[in-house]
C-alpha cells in the first residue's frame, strides 16, 4: 500500500454491477477515480464477470446495472476523454489470461482468501461451492496484470486480492520469465539504449546489485521506462535484469488504499444498500430531504431542551464531510447547549446534500435520455482497453511457449 509516487503510474479499477450507487460510493470511490484520471493513465471497468459469480441465478440484475452504473460514473465526472472506461466481458483477454494465470496457481492460495469463506458465510442462500466462486480473486488479478497496473484503488475489504495479484504475478514471472540467453538478451538490450544509457544503465545496476543502492534502482528503472524505441519484450529484460531475476512479464501491483473521509450511511452504520441506510446519487430532492430529516440523532436528545453530543450522532458524520469550520462550531455549541434543535442542525446538511446531487441528478438525467452516447463510452473504451490486453497477452503466450505457428 502507497500513495503514487512521481513515476505516472497506470491505475485500474472495477466495480461490480449488482445496485445503484450511493453518497458512500461517490465520497469512498468515485471522487478518488475523478482525480486519479488527472494525472494517470486510468483504466475504470464494470466488473459483470465477477457480478455473476454471486449473481448467476438473477442475470436481470446484472444487465440492469449495467448501464446505469456507467451512467452514475459518467455523471459524477468520471472522464472517458482522461480515462479508459469499459466493460470486462467485452474484453475476452481478460478470460485467457485467468485462464492461462489457472495453471500456475496453487488450489490453496485461492482457498485461504479470506472473502472465500467470508462470503460463503454471509450468501448463504446461494451456492458458492463453485469453481468460478473460488477463482474470484484470480479473475482480478487477470484483470489487473492484462493491462500491467501499477496502482490498484480499492476499499480495505479488497487488499487481499491485489496481495494475491502480487503473488500470482511474482511466481508468474519466475516461473516464465528464464528465457534462455537472458544475460546477454539483456546487455544487447542496454546497448540498444544508445551509448550513453548503456552505460548509465549498467553502472546504476551495479550500484544496486553490489550495494543494494535502492535510489539507483529507482533511476535505472525510469531511465528504462522513459525509452521509447525498445521493444516491449526488452522492456521487460531489462526490468527484470536490474534485480537478476529474469524478465518482468507481469509486474506487481500496488494497492492504493482508499483514503476516504468516513461517509457513513442514515443511521451510522456503514452506508450500504443491504442495511437500508443509504441516498442514492439519483434520489429525488424530496426523498433526499425526507431521508435526512427522519435521520436518528443522539438518542439523549429526547427532548428539544435535552443537551446532545455530536459525537453520538450521524449527522455529525455528515456535517465533517459537508460542513465548513464555522457550520461544525455551531453544531458542537448548539447541540451540547440545547441552543440549537435537529431540525436546524440538519438543515445545512440537506442543503449540502441537494447542492451535491443536483448537478450529478441533472447529468444522469441527460445521458438516460440518450443511451447511444453511454453505449459509445463503452464501446471505444472497450476498443482501447483491448489494444492494451492484447499487448500484454503476445508477451504472455511467447513466455508460456504458446507461440508457435
Ligand atoms: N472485486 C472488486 C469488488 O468487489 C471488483 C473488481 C473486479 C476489481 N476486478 C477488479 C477491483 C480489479 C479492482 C481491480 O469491489
Ligand atoms: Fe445530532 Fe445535531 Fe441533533 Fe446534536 S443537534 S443530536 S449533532 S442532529
Amino acid at each position: 500500500m502507497s500513495s503514487i509516487g512521481s513515476r505516472r503510474g497506470r491505475v485500474l479499477s472495477g466495480m461490480r454491477p449488482t445496485g445503484r450507487l450511493h453518497l458512500g460510493h461517490y465520497h469512498g470511490v468515485l471522487r478518488n477515480w475523478v482525480q486519479l484520471q488527472q494525472e494517470h493513465e486510468c483504466f475504470f471497468f464494470i466488473a459483470d464477470w465477477h457480478a455473476l459469480t454471486t449473481h448467476y441465478d438473477e442475470r436481470e440484475v446484472i444487465s440492469d446495472h449495467v448501464w446505469e452504473l456507467l451512467i452514475d460514473w459518467l455523471a459524477c465526472g468520471v472522464n472517458p476523454s482522461l480515462a479508459r472506461i469499459f466493460i470486462q466481458s467485452w474484453v475476452p483477454e481478460h478470460a485467457e489470461l485467468h485462464l492461462l494465470l489457472s495453471m500456475i496457481t496453487p488450489l490453496g492460495w485461492l482457498e485461504r482468501v479470506p472473502t472465500f469463506k467470508d462470503q460463503q458465510e454471509q450468501l448463504r442462500e446461494k451456492d458458492l461451492a463453485t469453481y468460478g466462486f473460488l477463482g474470484y480473486p484470480l479473475l482480478q488479478s487477470a484483470d489487473i496484470l492484462i493491462y500491467r497496473a501499477t496502482d490498484v484503488p480499492v476499499g480495505e475489504d479488497q487488499v487481499a486480492h491485489v496481495e494475491l495479484t502480487r503473488e500470482i504475478a511474482r511466481r508468474f514471472n519466475h516461473q516464465f520469465g528464464r528465457e534462455p540467453g537472458f544475460e546477454e538478451k539483456s546487455l544487447a538490450a542496454s546497448r540498444k539504449m544508445g551509448k550513453k544509457n548503456d552505460k548509465l544503465y549498467r553502472s546504476l545496476r551495479k550500484k544496486y546489485q553490489e550495494q543494494g543502492d535502492a535510489d539507483a534502482l529507482e533511476v535505472a528503472r525510469a531511465l528504462v521506462e522513459r525509452q521509447q524505441n525498445i521493444t516491449l519484450a526488452d522492456r521487460e529484460r531489462l526490468e527484470g535484469y536490474l534485480d537478476g531475476s529474469g524478465i518482468i512479464v507481469l509486474p506487481e501491483p500496488r494497492a492504493l488504499l482508499t483514503r476516504a473521509p468516513r461517509m457513513p450511511g442514515l443511521d451510522g452504520r456503514k452506508m450500504s444498500k443491504s442495511y437500508g441506510n443509504t441516498i442514492s446519487l439519483r434520489e429525488e430532492p424530496s426523498e433526499v430531504e425526507r431521508k435526512i430529516r427522519t435521520m436518528p440523532t443522539d438518542p439523549a436528545r429526547v427532548r428539544r431542551s435535552d443537551p446532545g453530543d455530536p459525537e453520538k450522532c450521524p449527522v455529525w458524520d455528515f456535517h465533517k464531510t459537508y460542513s465548513d469550520d464555522a457550520t461544525r462550531a455551531w453544531v458542537q455549541q448548539g447541540c451540547r447547549s440545547a441552543g440549537i434543535g435537529c431540525l436546524d442542525c440538519k438543515k445545512p446538511v440537506i442543503e449540502a446534500v441537494q447542492a451535491e446531487l443536483r448537478p450529478i441528478r441533472e447529468r444522469a438525467r441527460e445521458l438516460e435520455e440518450d443511451p447511444d452516447v453511454v453505449r459509445t463510452v463503452a464501446a471505444e473504451g472497450t476498443e482501447a482497453a483491448r489494444d492494451a490486453a492484447r499487448e500484454t497477452l503476445v508477451e504472455v503466450r511467447r513466455v508460456m511457449g504458446l507461440d508457435y505457428g
